[in-house]
Formats: C-alpha cells, sequence, structure tokens
C-alpha cells in the first residue's frame, strides 16, 4: 500500500479504545506494512472491541495495560518479551481527563483530577519509554500524540493543556537520555479529530471548524494523515528525527491571526 515495509519489525501500540481512536488506523498502517504488533487496550470492556477490531491482523498480541498501575505496565512488557522478544516502535496515543474539567474555568480544576490527568496523559510516557528501551538493542522509535494546547489557548482543553506541555517535555528530556541508544522519541501534534476523547471538551465542533477556516491548507486534517506520519516515524526513514513535535495539522499552528 505505502512503500515503507515494516516487515521482520515489533512494534506496540497503546490507546485504541474505538474504531475512532486515532490509534485504530495508526495500527492498521503498522500491521499493513508488515510488523507484528502487540496492541493494549486499558481494561476488558475495551478488551474485546479491540480483539474484534483486530481479528483480521498479522497474529496480534492483546494485553490490558492501565497505565495508572506499575504492575500492569511491567506485566504487559513481561508478556511482549516472552512473546515478541523485543520492540523496534511504540506509539503512545493515550490521554484522559474528567469531563468536567474539559469546561468552564481553567482553575477550578481539583487537586486530585489535576494528578490523574496528568498521571494518565503525561507520566504513563515515562515508564513506558524505560521499558521499551530494555527490549530496544539496536534503538527503536517511540511516538506519543500531543496537542497544540500544549503551547496555546484553546478554551475547554484546560488541564489537558497542561498535561500536553508535560508530554512534550518529556519528549525532549527522553530523547536526550536515549539517544545514546539510538531511541528516537518524538511527538505528533495532530489537528482537532473526532474520538471518544475528543467528544469531551466542550467548543469541539468549534475549534474544528476554526481550524478548517484559518490553516492553511483550508481544512481539517484526517485520522489518516496522523498514521501515515506515523508509519514515517516509525520506520528508518526517519532516523535522524528525535526530540521533535511534528504538527500535522494543516499548518494550522503557524497561524497568528
Ligand atoms: N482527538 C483529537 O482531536 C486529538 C488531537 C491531538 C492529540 N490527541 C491525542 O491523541 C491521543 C489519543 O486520543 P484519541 O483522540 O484517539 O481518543 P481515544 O479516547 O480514542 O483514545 C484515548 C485512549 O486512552 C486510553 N486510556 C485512558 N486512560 C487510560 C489508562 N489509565 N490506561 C491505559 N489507557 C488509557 C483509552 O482507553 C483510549 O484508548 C491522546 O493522547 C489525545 O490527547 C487527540
Amino acid at each position: 500500500m505505502y512503500a515503507i515495509d515494516l516487515s521482520g519489525k515489533h512494534g506496540l501500540v497503546l490507546g485504541i479504545a474505538n474504531e475512532h481512536s486515532i490509534a485504530w488506523p495508526i495500527a492498521e498502517i503498522l500491521n499493513a506494512a508488515g510488523a507484528k504488533l502487540a496492541i493494549t487496550y486499558q481494561n476488558e470492556r475495551l478488551g474485546s472491541r479491540v480483539s474484534k477490531l483486530t481479528n483480521s491482523f498479522n497474529d496480534p498480541l492483546l494485553i490490558e495495560c492501565d497505565v495508572t498501575q506499575d504492575d500492569s505496565i511491567d506485566t504487559a512488557f513481561n508478556t511482549i518479551k516472552q512473546e515478541m522478544g523485543s520492540l523496534d516502535f511504540v506509539i503512545h496515543s493515550i490521554a484522559y481527563a474528567d469531563r468536567d474539567d474539559l469546561q468552564g474555568n481553567f482553575s477550578d480544576v481539583s487537586r486530585e483530577n489535576f494528578l490523574m490527568s496528568l498521571n494518565i496523559s503525561a507520566y504513563s510516557l515515562i515508564p513506558i519509554v524505560k521499558q521499551a528501551s530494555k527490549l530496544m538493542p539496536n534503538g527503536g522509535s517511540v511516538i506519543a500524540m500531543t496537542f497544540q494546547a500544549s503551547e496555546r489557548v484553546f478554551p475547554g482543553y484546560n488541564v489537558m493543556g497542561t498535561a500536553k506541555s508535560a508530554l512534550e517535555n518529556e519528549i525532549k528530556q527522553l530523547s536526550y537520555e536515549y539517544g545514546i541508544d539510538n531511541i528516537r522519541i518524538n511527538g505528533i501534534s495532530a489537528g482537532p479529530l473526532e474520538t471518544l476523547a475528543s467528544r469531551g471538551i466542550s467548543g469541539f465542533p468549534d475549534m474544528r471548524k476554526i481550524h478548517a477556516e484559518k490553516a492553511p491548507l483550508k481544512r481539517n486534517i484526517t485520522h489518516k494523515e496522523v498514521a501515515t506520519t506515523s508509519l514515517f516515524l516509525a520506520s528508518d526513514l526517519s532516523s535522524g528525527i528525535t526530540g521533535t513535535i511534528i504538527h500535522v495539522d494543516g499548518g494550522f499552528h503557524v497561524m497568528a491571526v
């Protein structure tokens, strides 16, 4: 389908909840490129859905992994080690905030909810990279999903903006720490896409409308465009790129008005 061949490569995809998840077309394209995939799901309920979605894949390894639990992360990586031996790339496509915190005033967020959002959406990248690095003796590529609210204010995005700032800073610090091992860590800053997570953001339809009007490409991006960029970043074609946030947003981020 595309001229990137990932045959013989092993990858891990975290963050498929349903067919609208950004991680879903990413997994589809990586599987079609020939990679063998480990795919995690957050809980049993989502597990049966992920199992149905991936039943035409090339023998995927499906594993439960709740990133708020160290044991769950350890068990997932032990299973990957036993079943696959090594990893070449990881897709981190996980975020969560309470619906109430994705509307109204940013400063109304409670300490508990702030820590929960940052725990799931930002901290989780650290143990995942640490564990994955042990399975990447020849180097590898880690790709995390972010959003431009890390740098600018998108009303309604609130605490998730703080989480994305933290995530992007981690991408830079981890790229420095693991660069010596030829492990590259990059982020994709996607334009607004309709998914389960984005449905919870107040004013999201307006956000998409404004993006389409203002972006240089004069349209919203597609899930597939995030998937093809992920394919490039997972492959050796991007071997010189690390610590970078690639904007897949039709150019929206360059506009001031
Ligand atoms: N949709 C957008 O407009 C958009 C834009 C830019 C970036 N992103 C980012 O893309 C990523 C994927 O989000 P999405 O829009 O596809 O929504 P989604 O709801 O389909 O995906 C979020 C995923 O996070 C997982 N998750 C939440 N808590 C978890 C936990 N404790 N343990 C393990 N997994 C957990 C969910 O199970 C789900 O699979 C997120 O990082 C999101 O911030 C989304």
